[in-house]
């Protein structure tokens, strides 16, 4: 049972050009990391989400691709502890399902076999909340022995949340056929500083920010009930730092934020962040574009990971909203 102490140990962070990424770079480097290495290909990654990090002595860029070994077995040699987070969320599965399996699941595989290789002491596995599935069956408190539900969800969302459950079974056999230690992190829908365009969910606070500030109405799709369940970006770096410091093992936990809001609440939020005065327009479905939905009120529970790493969330959505809005404002006009 591998317990990483983080002051002197090196990590690699496999799809590291990212918003969680940079964070979790950031949250190792200050704890007293011997070394970053990011390893990226920056398909969706980009210089811009690490740039606070690039004259870092003690980070390392590797430009790589987790669909080719010899980057992998290169890149991992000597390393304590590795971070798996390249991946294919649900839009870009959407765009391109073929290129999105191949990473979500071969690059798994390799990046596990490349860990196992190089003798990786701990690996942790960004999973999702996906794993639970999308559509009516998905209410209540989702658990981590919720079972998955797909009926009705579109086809995209589902190939993504499988290929993390393949993700995490894979963690699984390397234990058992290897030895090698994991801990696999659900996270719920991450936002905050560096935030893209790439998460379904996440959208909705980035394109109400937009509307506002260009003085339009922002949407809410429906009657602005559904739930969403977001995570802080710091809060999931301290999740990430904490499973390779504790001792925990072969275990999959929940990783979401303080609590679920309506997607009304929401808007509502942001729009008052971004400095008011517009109304929410009600909108019907927009033809072509995919968009998540579930059967009634749910709620990511979070106290496995308190039980198993230590963790849970501190940052609320006001305080976490504010820090986004303030990076951005800071950065408008430089591509991000
Ligand atoms: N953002 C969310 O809301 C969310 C929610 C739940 C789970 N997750 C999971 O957390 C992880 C990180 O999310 P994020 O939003 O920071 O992701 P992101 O989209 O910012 O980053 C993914 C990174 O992987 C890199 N990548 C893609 N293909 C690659 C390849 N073949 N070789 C090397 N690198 C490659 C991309 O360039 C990118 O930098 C992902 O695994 C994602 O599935 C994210």
């Amino acid at each position: 049972m591998s317990a990483i102490a983080i002051a002197g140990s090196r990590f690699i962070i496999v799809g590291g050009a990212s918003l969680v990424g940079s964070a979790t770079a950031a949250e190792l480097l200050d704890a007293g990391a011997r070394e970053v290495v990011l390893f990226d290909n920056f398909s969706l990654g980009s210089d811009a989400a690490i740039a606070h990090l690039k004259d870092h002595p003690r980070l390392r860029l590797v430009r790589g691709d987790v669909l080719r070994m010899p980057d992998l077995l290169d890149a991992m040699r000597g390393m304590d502890g590795a971070l798996l987070l390249a991946a294919y969320m649900t839009l870009n599965m959407d765009r391109d399902a073929w290129g999105g399996l191949d990473v979500n699941i071969r690059g798994v595989q390799q990046a596990l076999e490349a860990a196992r290789a190089t003798g990786v002491k701990k690996v942790v596995f960004a999973s999702s909340n996906a794993v639970y599935g999308y559509g009516p069956g998905v209410k209540g408190d989702l658990v981590e022995e919720t079972p998955f539900f797909s009926a009705g969800a579109p086809p995209a969302a589902i190939l993504y949340g499988a290929s993390k459950i393949i993700g995490e079974q894979l963690c699984r056999h390397y234990k058992r056929k290897h030895g090698l230690d994991y801990v696999v992190l659900r996270y719920s829908t991450v936002y905050g500083e560096r935030q893209h365009y790439r998460a379904a969910n996440a959208l909705y606070i980035i394109e109400t920010y937009d509307k506002v500030k260009r003085g339009e109405r922002p949407q809410v799709f429906g009657d602005g009930s559904e739930t969403k369940h977001f995570v802080y970006v710091g809060d999931l770096a301290r999740a990430n730092r904490m499973a390779f410091e504790s001792a925990a093992t072969d275990v999959a936990v929940n990783t979401s934020g303080p609590r679920p809001m309506t997607t009304l609440e929401l808007v509502r939020m942001v729009t008052k962040l971004a400095g008011g005065g517009v109304e929410p327009d009600f909108v019907g479905e927009e033809p072509g574009k995919v968009r998540l939905t579930s059967g009634g009120a749910f709620r990511i529970a979070h106290e496995e990971a308190e039980r198993v790493i230590g963790w849970k969330p501190q940052v609320e959505m006001e305080e976490g909203l504010a820090r986004l809005i303030a990076w951005k404002e800071g950065n408008e006009g430089r591509g991000q």
